[in-house]
């Protein structure tokens, strides 16, 4: 039986930060070997939010270095970028006429990022950003959506969007399902219910292990446990479930030290440190080499495109075809 097929993406906003691979990367990395996968890098995407585009290349190649540093490998997903591929547009037109302004507005993503990023006046091309997403996935008829939870909202959007135009004009589109991991969602250092770079909140792939100790040290933390003897509350507190994600055979210690009051906050942060970068440490190695063959990382682009593209065409082929535009 033919492999089922993965499409998922991620804007291009530069460095990546440990909640993009607890989110998402480390499910398609997971995921790579089991599935038909298929990775984009959603650079229109960037526009909804900010339509400065000169970084847009540059944050590119930082986030694809990232996916290779952390084991994604482009010859079982190749990567691409969807503006490259014209199909993107094409399709994200047909489909925005197959949903209601009132269905975009209801959805709860959008509503979060407008009140996150304090936007006065939501764009249109921002209100219906789930309708490009729902083309990227379905261009690639892709039967899986590998994301962190706050995506779901667009993947329900895209299973729409494929049964109005299977009952319209003819089955081309499997409705795809969402697959999330345990982790969906690593809160901040501030202790903000997710890392987010506009939060600076993050701790990033690529932070030294210096930078990861001044990160930590920061750290909220149960504000309760004002002296190191003070019992804690690990459930309230983020660098707990930083040691959950990655010291997990020390979780249960931790967790009975704070709330005993034996383990005071400095040793635990120490302890959570030297877990995170030891995670770190091949990451970087790898990044090392990549950021002095940035060509090779072109190249790798380029060539995830022409698959892409194959997939894409043909797709579209269908579309046009269902739809008598000859
Ligand atoms: N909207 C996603 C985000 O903001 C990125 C994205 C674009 C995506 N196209 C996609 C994710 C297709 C999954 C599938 O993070």
């Amino acid at each position: 039986m033919a492999k089922k097929r993965i499409l998922s993406g991620m804007r291009p906003t530069g460095k990546l930060h440990l909640g993009h691979y607890v989110g998402a990367l480390e499910n398609w990395i997971e995921l790579q070997n089991n599935y038909d996968s298929y990775h984009l890098v959603a650079d229109y995407h960037v526009l909804t939010t900010d339509l400065d585009t000169s970084n847009v290349y540059s944050n590119t190649i930082e986030m694809v270095i990232d996916w290779l540093a952390a084991g994604l490998d482009p010859e079982k997903s190749p990567f691409f970028r969807q503006s490259q591929i014209k199909e993107h547009t094409e399709l994200f037109l047909i489909f925005s006429m197959l949903i209601t302004q009132a269905r975009l507005e209801r959805n709860p993503t959008v509503k979060d990022q407008v009140r996150d990023l304090n936007i006065q006046n939501v764009i249109y091309g921002h209100l219906g950003y789930p309708v490009l997403q729902s083309a990227d996935i379905l261009l690639y008829r892709g039967d899986a959506v590998p994301v962190g939870e706050d995506q779901v909202p667009h993947i329900e959007i895209t299973r729409e969007i494929a049964r109005k135009f299977n009952n319209q004009y003819g089955n081309v589109f499997p409705e795809p399902e969402p697959l999330l991991t345990k982790f969906a969602r690593l809160p901040g250092l501030d202790g903000s219910a997710k890392m987010s770079k506009s939060l600076n909140n993050t701790i990033l792939l690529s932070d030294d292990p210096e930078t990861v100790k001044n990160k930590l040290r920061k750290a909220v933390t149960d504000p309760k446990k004002i002296r190191k003897n003070d019992p804690g509350r690990p459930e309230v507190c983020l660098v707990y479930t930083y040691h959950k994600k990655f010291n997990p055979e020390g979780e249960a210690e931790i967790a009975a030290g704070c709330r005993a009051g034996t383990l005071g906050c400095v040793d635990c942060k120490m302890m959570c440190t030297e877990k995170i970068n030891s995670f770190l440490e091949p990451i970087i190695e790898k990044r090392k080499v990549l950021e002095n063959d940035i060509k090779k990382v072109e190249e790798i682009l380029h060539e995830g495109e022409t698959a892409a593209k194959k997939i894409a065409v043909n797709t579209m082929e269908d579309v046009r075809s269902k739809m008598q535009l000859g």
